[in-house]
């Protein structure tokens, strides 16, 4: 049996086992299972020796170890090493690698609505936006190397302004703003708080007068998807606002998370979308 973990503090809440274990199924990975693990930061180390015995084949981390898990692992990829923050483990060469699939997959749904050329003699689609960041947790550093360097200015707020600051550390570019400030007007607005997981909960920033007519493209941004449309979304959706919740975001790192595994890029199909809702 080849067997597939997802590990976090808490993990009931954790979706990833539904998706992986439909893909699983879907391709006919007959004998690989995927499923979840509650540990606590003394047990990292037992993880990534199963990985090493071959005991556990591939491993998804989540909240709060994707940087704690980091002086376990033997490599870490470019995007790992920039963000601090690991997703995904997997076994190359005899060498534990940190992967962070966080970031393309995030990546992957910003180009939908900002289609991007990679190649260099043509402007990038984000030239001279403004993007606005509020959070500063584990996922935050992953969504700024997604879109650092490709020509937005990019600006951070975090309640406890001191975590914005240390991302400034590995972002230089940043600009930092105190927590309830915002900017006058920004094209792009990403929730990366975990504000709006409980019903009801608020962001307590006015973007009401983001709704002039020359403001309307803005885009509204929540990282969490459960529930799907938080305040933040709903608020930005009354005034006519674009808006995207993070169900492709996670969808997508679980993509390149499998195809890590199984060399096997899984399709978004009704299906998966439906374990999500
Ligand atoms: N769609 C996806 O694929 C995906 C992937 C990863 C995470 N997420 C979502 O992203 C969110 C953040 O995840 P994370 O791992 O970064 O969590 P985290 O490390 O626990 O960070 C939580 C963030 O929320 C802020 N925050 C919490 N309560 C707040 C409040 N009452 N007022 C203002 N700010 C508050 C924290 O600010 P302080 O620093 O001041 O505490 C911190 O910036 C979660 O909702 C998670 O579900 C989505």
């Amino acid at each position: 049996m080849k067997k597939y973990l997802v590990i976090g503090n808490p993990i009931g809440h954790s979706l990833s086992p539904l998706i992986h274990n439909y893909w699983m199924k879907k391709y006919r990975l007959t004998g690989s299972v995927y499923e979840k693990r509650k540990v606590e930061e003394k047990d990292l180390k037992d993880v990534i020796k199963e990985i090493r015995e071959n005991k556990i084949i591939g491993v998804n981390v989540t909240v709060p170890f994707k940087k704690l898990i980091i002086p376990f692992i033997d490599e870490l990829d470019f995007v790992a090493k920039e963000t601090q923050s690991v997703n995904t483990l997997y076994k190359v060469d005899n060498k534990i690698v940190g992967y962070n699939t966080d970031s393309a997959g995030f990546w992957n749904t910003v180009n939908i609505l900002y289609p991007y050329n990679d190649d260099p003699s043509m402007p990038s689609p984000l030239e001279g936006k403004c993007v606005f960041i509020l959070g500063a947790g584990g996922v935050t550093s992953s969504i700024i190397s997604a879109l650092y360097n490709k020509g937005a200015k990019i600006i951070l707020s975090n309640r406890t302004k001191k975590k914005a600051e240390e991302l400034k550390k590995l972002f230089p570019e940043l600009e930092v703003l105190d927590w309830g400030k915002r900017p006058v007007v920004c094209d792009i607005v990403i929730n990366t708080t975990s504000v709006g997981l409980t019903k009801h909960e608020e962001i307590k920033i006015d973007f009401s007068d983001y709704n002039k007519n020359f403001h309307k493209n803005i885009l509204f941004y929540d990282l969490i998807y459960n529930p799907k449309e938080t305040s933040f979304l709903k608020d930005a959706r009354l005034r006519g606002n674009r808006t995207m919740n993070g169900q492709m975001m996670f969808l997508n790192q679980a993509i390149y998370a499998f195809k890590l595994w199984t060399n096997i890029t899984p399709e978004i199909d009704d299906e998966v979308i439906k374990l999500l809702d």
